[in-house]
C-alpha cells in the first residue's frame, strides 16, 4: 500500500510600487532559493505593482544588471495587483509603508487583509532596516542595498515557512 501525502503549496505574491525593481527582485531571489533547496513542488511565486505605470515590462535594467552581478536572471513582466489576488495567494508581502497600505486599501475583506504581510518582518541581519526601501531615484548601492536585504528576507521567510 502507499500513502500518499498531498502537500498544499504556499502561494506568495510580493509587492512594491512598480513592479520592476523590488519585487520582481524578490521574487527571482526567493525561486533562486526555493530551487536550491529542492521545494519547487512547495511554493508558487509572483509579484505585482501597486501602479501600471510600467505593467508589461522587464525589471529596470539597473535591477537587472545587478541581479545579474549576484548570479539571478530577473524576468518578471510587469503587471498591477489586482483583488483577484487575495483570492489567489496566501501571503502579499509588501516592501514598505506604503505599499502596505495600498494593498490594505484594496483588499476586499478581513480575510484578504490578514494575508496582507510586512518584508521587514523576516529580516534577520539587518534589524536597523524597517523597509526595503524604493531604489527608483537611488544609485547603484541602493540596488545593492535592496538584494542584500532581500536576500536576508527571504531566507528568513522561508526558514519559517518551512519550519527549521
Ligand atoms: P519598485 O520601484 O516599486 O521597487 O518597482 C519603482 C519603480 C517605478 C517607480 C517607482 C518605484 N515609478 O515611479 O515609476
Amino acid at each position: 500500500m502507499t500513502i500518499q501525502v498531498a502537500m498544499k503549496t504556499t502561494k506568495i505574491l510580493f509587492v512594491c510600487l512598480g513592479n520592476i525593481c523590488r519585487s520582481p527582485a524578490a521574487e527571482g531571489i526567493m525561486r533562486h532559493l526555493v530551487e536550491l533547496r529542492g521545494v519547487e513542488h512547495l511554493f508558487s511565486i509572483d509579484s505585482a505593482g501597486i501602479g501600471n505605470w510600467h505593467a508589461g515590462q522587464l525589471p529596470d535594467h539597473r535591477m537587472r544588471r545587478h541581479g545579474e552581478r549576484h548570479g539571478y536572471h530577473f524576468n518578471h513582466h510587469a503587471r498591477q495587483i489586482c483583488r483577484d489576488d487575495f483570492a489567489r495567494f496566501d501571503m502579499l508581502i509588501g516592501m514598505d509603508g506604503e505599499n502596505l497600505h495600498s494593498m490594505a486599501v484594496l483588499a476586499p475583506d478581513k480575510k484578504s487583509r490578514d494575508k496582507i504581510v510586512d518584508i521587514s518582518l523576516y529580516l534577520r541581519h539587518h534589524p536597523e532596516f524597517r523597509t526595503v526601501p524604493d531604489p527608483y531615484y537611488g544609485n547603484d548601492q541602493d540596488f545593492e542595498t535592496v538584494i542584500e536585504l532581500l536576500e536576508d528576507a527571504c531566507e528568513g521567510l522561508l526558514d519559517e515557512l518551512l519550519n527549521r
